[in-house]
């Protein structure tokens, strides 16, 4: 199916683009949502990829003025896994059939780029033949390339607003969305599958922004897109604003769908966050991934990027479970497979390692 014959026919204006961004019309969002199934289904039919995600470290150095974990919160309690409890997290995630594993952590100090590679090869020796998927945040060129090197195959780095002016209003003067957007370009150069992405309903946030959101998203063509609502977490400056909109979330999955066909994109767990079917929701508007927490029960609660994070209280068995039944549920079939994009081709070495 081409591009065009499943777009809204006037969906490349930015006026249309705009119109359903902000149209709270639900006739309006349902059709929008069957456009997104049918381009999901053309390229992957049912099939929803499970990914386990194994939270190592809520240390940050940074302070994001959303986010739960940001350095200047004390009111957190810190933790970071040791080499050999990530490997248990593998192990007992492997057993449970998962064959992409997405390491995530704060910008923490203690784990250098040396620390950061050996744990990848250390993973990369015991599991050769799993996708392995970084989220750690900013780093330059060469460590992402070093990082590749030692078996790393995907890196998620959400942009989280696309607009200059708005990433100002959500980050302290030292982060910049120049440099981030250029970590982005540079981990697609280096042979990564890359994933971007934004939240919805942050403070200050317009629709012209989420637009920018979009019009980056066909430029940069990441692999992935994470798009979560925005939840406030009492303990960081963005605590009395209000949460995003559940309706205009799904709406940008689904126009995230329909711009990037062939996209992984997740049902967040913000999104199951806030409201009860969530995640289901986010399927039928056109997502196609699910991140089940692999990380030890112990410390799922210290994670808490915002407020009544689900999950937390369940073993990565049952996460497993019990999402298996919820995407059966609604006529979805459990994938456990690496789940490449779709058309993609593994690069063995760096573009420019000559
Ligand atoms: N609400 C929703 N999502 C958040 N994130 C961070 N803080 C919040 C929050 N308060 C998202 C950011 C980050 C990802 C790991 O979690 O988009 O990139
Ligand atoms: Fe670390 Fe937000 S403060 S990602």
């Amino acid at each position: 199916m081409t591009l065009s014959a499943a777009m809204p026919p006037d969906l490349r204006s930015d006026q249309a683009l705009l119109h359903y961004i902000s149209s709270e019309d639900p006739q309006e969002a349902e059709a929008l949502f069957a456009a997104a199934r049918e381009l999901r289904s053309s390229h992957y039919g049912q099939d929803v990829y499970f990914r386990g995600l194994i939270e190592f470290s809520n240390y940050c150095r940074n302070n994001c003025y959303y986010c739960g974990i940001r350095g200047g919160n004390p009111r957190v309690e810190r933790y970071r896994l040791s080499l050999e409890e990530i490997l248990r997290c593998c192990r007992l995630g492997d057993l449970l059939g998962y064959r992409t594993f997405v390491f995530q952590s704060g910008e923490d100090p203690w784990f250098t780029e040396g620390r950061i590679v050996e744990m990848v090869e250390a993973v990369r020796k015991e599991f050769p033949d799993h996708a392995i998927t970084l989220s750690i945040g900013e780093w330059g060129r060469e460590s992402y390339e070093h990082f590749f090197r030692a078996g790393a195959n995907r890196y998620l780095l959400r942009h989280e607003t696309a607009s200059e002016e708005h990433y100002r209003k959500l980050h302290p003067r030292e982060m910049s969305l120049r440099e981030r957007k250029q970590c982005l370009w540079d981990l697609k150069d280096i042979g990564y599958q890359v994933g971007a992405g934004f939240m919805v309903g942050t403070p200050f946030q317009t629709p012209e922004n989420l637009l920018e959101d979009l019009r980056f998203l066909q430029e940069l063509e990441p692999h992935m897109v994470g798009i979560g609502p925005f939840i406030p977490q009492a303990d960081t400056p963005f605590r009395d604003y209000p949460r995003g909109s559940f309706e205009q979330t799904l709406r940008m999955v689904a126009l995230t769908r329909l711009l990037l066909p062939r996209a992984l994109i997740p049902a967040t767990t913000a999104l199951g966050t806030i409201s009860p079917l969530g995640r289901e929701k986010g399927l039928m508007a056109g997502a196609n991934v699910v991140m089940p927490n692999l990380s030890p029960k112990a410390v799922r609660k210290l994670y808490a990027l915002y407020d009544h994070k689900i999950c937390t209280g369940d073993e990565a068995a049952e996460c497993r479970l019990c999402m298996e039944g919820r995407i059966r549920h609604f006529g979805f079939e459990p994938n456990m497979a690496r789940g490449d994009m779709a058309g993609w081709e593994q690069r063995k070495v760096p573009a420019n390692a000559g």
